[in-house]
Order: C-alpha cells, then structure tokens, then sequence
C-alpha cells in the first residue's frame, strides 16, 4: 500500500485577494465544490490502494487540515515547529513511517484533471520506489517556465526512466534549450520514495538535514492524531528544497510520465487555465456580464462585476479588497503592498 504524504506549506500569496494567510490556498474551493487540499486527499483514497494519509503542516493551517480532512478515515499530522522547506519536511514523514512504507508525496495546491491518470502514474511509481528509486512525476513541458524542475529522460525502467539529470529551477535560456531539447519533462513535483531508502539518500547528501530531523521525531510528541517534532532540534535545519538536496544529487532518479491535466496552480493565469471556458475564452464566476471580452477571468465573491472589451485579464473581488491584473503580469501579485496589510 501507498502512504500519501500531503505537504501543506506555502501560503499561495499569488493568488491574493483570494488566498490570504488566514484562508490559503490548498483550503479554498478554486476550481470545483472541493478545496485543492480536499481534492488530494481525495485522488489518494481507496483501501486497496492507499493507507490513511499522513499531512506535513505549520500550527497555522492546522484547523484547516483537521476540518478539511476529517472526512473518510482522517488523517495523521506531523505539526512542523517552523518552515524549512521540503526536504526537512519530507524527512519528517520519512522518519515517522516505517522504513519500508512507500510514500506518495503530494503538494496540496496542485490541480489534476484525470484522476485515474494519476493514480495509474502512482501505482507504477509506487513500484519502482519499492526497488529503491526515487521516482518523479514527469509532466510534458508545455513553455520555458523557468519556476519548475526539468527532468532528462534517460534509460527506459519497467513503467518509466531513469532521470540523466535533474535540474532545478533553470533559468530562461536554459528551459528555452530544454524545451527544444525535447527530451525533458517539467518536475511535478509529485514522488513516491521508501521512506528508509529516501532518509539514506538525504544522509548521502544532507546529512545534517537528515540526523537533525530523526532526532526530531526521536524526541518528539505525540498529542492525538497530531505529532510534534521537537523545535529545537528541527530549528536547526537549513532550509532547503527536497529538489536541491535530493533529486539534483543522487543517482538513484527515476520518472514515471504522467500525462493527466496536471497544473501548478501558481498564479491568476494557471488558475484561469485550469477552469473550464466558455465560447470566448472567458471565466467567470460570481455575478458577471462580459460584453466582447476574451480570454478574461472574473471571480466576484459578492459585487456584480461588468467588463467590456476587455482581453486576458483578471479581476477578482475578495470581501473590499479588487485586484484587476494584466494575465502576462499575474506573477507579480506578490510585488504588492496591499497584499501585506
Ligand atoms: N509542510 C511543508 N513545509 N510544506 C512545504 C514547505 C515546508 O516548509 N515548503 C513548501 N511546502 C509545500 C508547498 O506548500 C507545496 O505544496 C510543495 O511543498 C512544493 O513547494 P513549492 O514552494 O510550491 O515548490 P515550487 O513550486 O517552487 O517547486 C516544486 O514544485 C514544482 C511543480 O509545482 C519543485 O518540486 C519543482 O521542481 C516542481 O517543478
Ligand atoms: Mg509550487
């Protein structure tokens, strides 16, 4: 069986005025009746495939997670004392299951259209994990976006590749190569790990990341369903991403291709993707009229909203807060100061 291991982190500051650090993103519904954090617990359920799912969180969200996730048979919580990015928090979850449990780690704020495409792409992952690969979801690349990893494929494995190269976060001229490479995926950021064979590697490669978060859950507490590292020890840790610390570095990558609408929802541009169209392009939610517009997203929480000619926009409404953004500009969100107060 699988051990879905949901990491809930970031706030999803890019998708203000909506997402704001008292309801961040994984928790709200963006796309459909279920939240984004919802949806994953849901596309990792079923008992003949998956254990109950364990989540890594800050104190902040955890109401959201326990409210949110309290459905079906629950969830178990590694409450983490402060953020140190993914590869300590991936060691925690690492390091609180049994060395041999497969795990499928999952970031909450991804959106997956095919859900049988996933869980086809996580049960041959899940195998190769078991032979000690550390196995990534490879994503068709669609544009040079330099914010995700790219994977080189390289020897065809029973259900996937091994990975020749593992590169992080490249910059523009080097995902533009990549792209007409030909032979890259983007880096899901979805990857299932046995748990022991994933804690070795990061001693490989990290080992002051690795002896510091075992020895936080050796010293930890459990309280319920939740569980405490001890801060101090886990205060120590660099922050650093599992991507940096692990897949860049070892020589044991491997990638199953996974093609199942997957999308990052990054900014006010992936989310408009991400929704369904109407005839012009347009998304709209909320009252709204559009008269000769395109390719436009409005999502009002109350106010009417009327656009006229308009073309690759956003406008959201939140409460009293208005953002009306160019689409091309959407990751600047976070250059705002109205996002701070
Ligand atoms: N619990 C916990 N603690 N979760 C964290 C922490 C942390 O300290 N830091 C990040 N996360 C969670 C985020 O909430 C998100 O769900 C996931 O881990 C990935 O972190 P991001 O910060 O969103 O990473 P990224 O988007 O820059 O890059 C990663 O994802 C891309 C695909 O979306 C990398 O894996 C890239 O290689 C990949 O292409
Ligand atoms: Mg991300």
């Amino acid at each position: 069986k699988i051990t879905p291991v949901v990491l809930c982190g970031g706030n999803g500051t890019r998708l203000w005025p909506r997402s704001r650090p008292e309801k961040p993103k994984p928790f709200l519904p963006l796309i459909g009746d279920l939240t984004l954090f919802e949806a994953t617990l849901e596309r990792c359920a079923g008992e003949s495939s998956f254990t109950r799912p364990l989540i890594v969180t800050g104190d902040a969200h955890v109401p959201h997670v326990l409210k949110q996730g309290g459905t079906g048979q629950g969830v178990g919580v590694i409450v983490e004392p402060m953020a140190r990015n993914t590869a300590a928090a991936i060691a925690l979850a690492a390091a609180r299951l049994p060395a041999d449990a497969i795990m499928l780690v999952c970031p909450s704020d991804h959106y997956i259209a095919d859900v049988a495409a996933f869980q086809q792409a996580a049960n041959a992952a899940a195998q190769l994990a078991a032979q000690d690969w550390l196995v990534a979801f490879g994503i068709a690349p669609t544009m040079p976006e330099t914010g995700y990893g790219y994977l080189k494929r390289g020897e065809p494995i029973e259900g996937g590749y091994t990975i020749d190269r593992f590169v992080e976060k490249p910059d523009l001229e080097r995902a533009k190569a990549f792209l007409a490479d030909g032979g890259y995926s983007w880096n899901g950021g979805i990857f299932a790990f046995r748990a022991g064979f994933f804690l070795e590697e990061l001693s490989r490669h990290r080992p002051e990341i690795a002896a510091a978060a075992i020895r936080s859950v050796e010293l930890g507490k459990e309280e319920g369903n939740l569980f405490h590292p001890d801060s101090d020890t886990f205060a120590q840790i660099e922050s650093e991403s599992v991507d940096y610390a692990v897949m860049e570095e070892t020589a044991r990558a491997a990638m199953v291709p996974a093609s199942m609408g997957w999308s990052d929802i990054g900014n006010w541009q992936s989310l408009r993707d991400a929704r369904k169209a109407d005839q012009a392009g347009n998304r709209a939610s909320g009252v709204v009229e559009l008269v000769d517009c395109n390719n436009v997203l409005v999502d009002s929480d109350g106010p009417r909203v009327s656009v006229i000619g308009m073309e690759d926009v956003a406008i959201v409404v939140d409460g009293n807060e208005i953002l009306v953004t160019s689409m091309s500009a959407a990751q600047k969100v976070g250059k705002l100061q109205s996002i701070k107060s």
